[in-house]
């Protein structure tokens, strides 16, 4: 079975059951700052699983593109992708556990086709927040899985967030227990290697995830504090590649309808077989996956850069450019030329044409670098050097080796590097690539540097200095820049006169008094008309889409001290900042002051 027919298959599924099919979303959000890539078919719904009114009703359907970086170092194996079509089902606040399973269920055995017998599910089995989801167990009970079938696991596994775990989720952020579908390869014999026992998470290649529901149900509120949010959600999604590739009782994604003719493509081009070696095969899947992501993001209006999506692109083309030197052990130019077509991707892509040519010409500029960078790779093993953070680094500033590329190659050579060896390498590097960065570079958005500790207190630090500021001086005062580092927060706004000591200290006093009280900070989603109205306040002269995060600092979103337009990140409460020390304010032209403000605390 095709995979545009699995598509059409589970829309008119979910749609003969009342669900209504809404269009995708693109690759990259234009309104959500808090990530690159649009990477499950939940995200544009975040405002909708919260609680807002969804327009189109309250089930909903979709096969949502999706990008997950987090997945680009696993991909060479035979189920990792980069680019990768999300088969999404939503109850907001409708149906519940007994009708979404019962529809999986019922999806996957009478629809697909798939063995009942081969199917197993996982379940949560509870912590000290939330409790075993026996209602699961319960209902895939019913629908006939065995005990013997049904598996429990913890946070790790069986909790879906966008951020990962309760613990590693922000506050404001949504999340749940959920239980999962995997299917179970009967021809493949467990691996040892991967550990004594096998099990439906194990990555031996036994099992295959197909599908994850999620029980939607969960806001964090503070530090291990989750609240119930007004709805209880559904949000369901399953990889079409993967499902695709189950239907065809292979584990392969690589060898279904959606990639068998540009492998076919690279095996004529570089004379080589697909299957008759683990270390090809793998270099194949990463040119096959990074090329196909790659279309895509370029497709999606995506330019190849130094920075946020366009860093991403460019590195799926350099990776790719070593596995065809990898591949071919010669110096061969570039990249070939795939034609992807759309196979019926539900997001719009620009004019295709020419896509390839980009692809091209940016692998052409890595070319002659490639050829440097492996030169003193290669020397380096053959003396036998260690390998520092320093090395790598200079192989990323000198010659554009992204990290992963050089330990990759370095891996080849025989060098083998521990999980925790690959941590410190990280570390050592981000040391110096934070070094070499200009203060002002400003890769995050809203003017912060990074997304360190300090920068997270003095970035909600500023949004008290903004507030105390309006208290003092009056509502003429609004956001004219901000730039944030972990030394210092600088702020710039409007005032006709020079600022008096004494206005100053009045400042300071307020922004530290608010710190002492360590009043919660959270936002709210809202429409930016709404917004507006509620006196929340916006840097001055910024563009803001239709839906805007407001952060407010105070236990009522009413009475708050600040809210303010904001993508985050902040503290959770304003204890956490410690104290601040406004250290100068200078004038920077008429009627315009800068401020310079300090962790003090
Ligand atoms: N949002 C869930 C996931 O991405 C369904 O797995």
């Amino acid at each position: 079975m095709k995979a545009s027919e699995v598509r059409k298959r589970y829309i008119d599924f979910f749609v003969e059951r009342g669900h209504r099919q809404i269009p995708a979303a693109p690759l990259v959000l234009p309104d959500d700052p808090t990530t690159l890539f649009t990477s499950s078919g939940m995200q544009p719904l975040v405002p909708y699983l919260m609680g807002e009114p969804y327009p189109a009703g309250k089930r909903l359907v979709d096969s949502q593109p999706s990008i997950r970086t987090v997945d680009i170092d696993e991909v060479g194996d035979n189920r990792h992708l980069t680019f990768f079509e999300m088969l999404g089902n939503w109850s907001l606040g409708d149906y519940f556990k007994k009708e979404q399973l019962a529809w999986i269920f019922e999806f996957f055995t009478k629809e697909l086709s798939l063995p009942a017998e081969r199917l197993w599910v996982s379940v949560f089995e509870g912590n000290n927040q939330v409790p075993k989801d026996q209602e699961s167990v319960e209902v895939w009970e019913k629908l006939g899985i065995p005990e013997k079938r049904i598996c429990y696991y913890g946070v790790e596994k069986n909790w879906w967030s966008r951020s990962g775990t309760p613990v590693q989720m922000p506050v404001g952020e949504i999340g749940g227990p959920d239980s999962e579908v995997f299917f179970e390869f009967t021809q493949v014999k467990h691996d040892s290697r991967y550990g004594k026992t096998c099990h439906p998470n194990c990555d031996c290649g036994r099992f295959l995830e197909i599908g994850n529901s999620v029980f939607m149900q969960y806001k964090k509120v503070g530090d291990n504090k989750l609240e119930e949010l007004p709805n209880k959600n559904v949000d369901f999604g399953g990889g079409l590649e993967r499902i695709t590739a189950v239907v065809n009782n292979t584990p392969d994604v690589f060898a279904t309808d959606l990639f068998k003719p540009v492998i076919k493509s690279l095996e004529e081009l570089f004379k080589v077989n697909y299957g008759d070696s683990e270390e090809n095969d793998r270099s194949l899947r990463i040119i096959a996956d990074h090329l196909r992501a790659a279309y895509m993001l370029i497709a999606n209006d995506v330019l190849s850069s130094n920075k946020t999506q366009g860093y991403v692109l460019r590195r799926l083309i350099r990776r790719s450019v070593l596995h065809v030197r990898l591949l071919t052990k010669s110096d061969r130019l570039g990249l070939p030329v795939v034609e992807f077509g759309s196979f019926g991707i539900p997001i719009r892509l620009k004019d295709t044409n020419g896509v390839g040519s980009i692809i091209q010409e940016e692998a052409g500029k890595f070319v002659k670098a490639l050829g440097r960078g492996m030169k003193k790779l290669e020397e380096a093993v053959s003396k036998k050097e260690k390998i520092t953070g320093d090395f790598v680094f200079d192989l990323y500033q000198t010659d554009g080796f992204p990290l992963e590329i050089s330990l990759e190659v370095l891996e080849r050579h025989g060098r083998e590097f521990t999980e925790e060896d690959k941590k410190l390498f990280e570390e050592d590097f981000e040391k110096h690539k934070e070094t070499s960065r200009t203060t002002s570079a400003g890769v995050f958005k809203g003017g912060l540097a990074d997304h360190s500790a300090e920068v997270i207190k003095l970035h909600t630090a500023t949004h008290l200095l903004l507030a105390s500021l309006r208290k003092v001086l009056g509502e003429h005062v609004v956001q004219k820049g901000q730039n944030i580092t972990r030394e210092r927060a600088r702020f710039d706004f409007p005032n006709p006169e020079k600022l008096t000591d004494e206005q100053i200290k009045k400042v300071e006093g307020m922004v530290n008094e608010v710190i002492k009280k360590d009043l919660p900070v959270n936002f709210k989603v809202m429409v930016k008309e709404e917004a507006e109205k509620t006196g929340a306040i916006h840097a001055f002269g910024e563009k803001y889409a239709d839906t805007v995060k407001v952060y407010y600092v105070g236990e009522n979103f009413d009475t708050a001290f600040s809210k303010e337009f904001c993508g985050g990140p902040h503290v959770s409460s304003t204890g956490k900042i410690g104290g601040v020390r406004i250290k100068k304010v200078e004038t920077i032209g008429v009627n315009l002051r800068r401020m310079y403000v300090v962790l003090d605390g």
